[in-house]
């Protein structure tokens, strides 16, 4: 396959400054795109992104605001209007067990992880004119095994898993292809953003480390790899796939 397989695309990766987004944005640019959108809350991390390519664009955009899709449509809409991927990979994760759970900690994921693709999606359908047109969103093994302390997160991702299936065959008209990356546990900040404290964190990597059939916890680009290559023009034929890129954790 050619370096240049997303030549003259427009590409938009939310939570694109930080971990798995950052690095699929710039896998995108490097393969040629022309543009690559990355939102997020912050920006800081966007504009630390966004230095290490020119064809990333930083947009400061909320997925849980109206007014963020209509930030990210914006943006598409400066450069042609014609959007070609989409990658919903702004998520959060807490570990909070229930007891401790309160009805706002539940929405905030929930709004996060499974409002924001469903209100940028919507928004960004009629821009999705290109032949070939492709959504990719990360989810998680959490969505297939029981999580205890981080039950909401993996629901929320259990609900990304149904969207990905039902938008797969709602948008396969349209010429849109939806597809999905579980990844298993990989090396980014999103332990520590939610709450988990740092020996926590080791603790919580060797175990996971050990019960990892590959034996290693994943790095970012075992899974941006997986991303792109769902997006590109040779998977025309794959859609409503969700792919698990997990080093066997889920066989054991
Ligand atoms: N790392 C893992 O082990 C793992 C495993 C399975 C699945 N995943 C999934 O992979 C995705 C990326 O996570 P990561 O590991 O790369 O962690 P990360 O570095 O914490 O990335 C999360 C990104 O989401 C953005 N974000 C959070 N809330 C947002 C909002 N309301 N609006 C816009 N952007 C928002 C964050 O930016 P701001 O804070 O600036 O908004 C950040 O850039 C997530 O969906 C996560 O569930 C990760």
């Amino acid at each position: 396959m050619s370096s240049k397989v997303f030549a003259d695309q427009v590409v938009v990766v939310t939570g694109g400054g930080t971990g798995i987004g950052r690095a699929a944005a710039l896998a995108f640019a490097e393969q040629g795109a022309a543009s690559v959108i990355i939102t997020g809350r912050r920006a800081e991390p966007l504009a630390q992104a966004a230095a290490e390519h020119p064809a990333l664009v930083p947009v400061v955009a909320d997925v849980t605001r109206p007014e963020g899709a209509e930030a990210v449509a914006a943006a598409v809409a400066e450069r042609g209007g014609q959007l070609d991927v989409l990658v919903h990979n702004a998520g959060v994760f807490a570990e909070i067990p229930l007891d401790d759970l309160n009805a706002d900690e539940v929405r905030r994921q929930l709004e996060i992880n499974v409002v924001g693709p469903v209100l940028l999606t919507g928004r960004l359908l009629p821009l999705f004119t290109s032949p070939g047109a492709s959504v990719v969103v990360v989810s998680s093994i959490s969505s297939r095994l029981a999580a205890p302390g981080h039950s909401v997160y993996a629901a929320s991702k259990a609900a990304v898993d149904s969207l990905i299936r039902s938008w797969a065959v709602e948008l396969a008209p349209k010429g849109i292809r939806v597809n999905g990356v579980a990844p298993g546990n990989v090396e980014t900040d999103i332990l520590g953003v939610g709450g988990v404290t740092p020996d926590r964190i080791s603790e919580w990597r060797e175990g996971y480390a050990a019960t990892v059939p590959a034996g290693r916890i994943g790095g970012v680009a075992d899974i941006t790899s997986w991303i792109t290559r769902l997006a590109e023009p040779a998977s025309s034929w794959v859609t409503g796939e969700i792919i698990t890129v997990d080093g066997g954790r889920l066989l054991v």
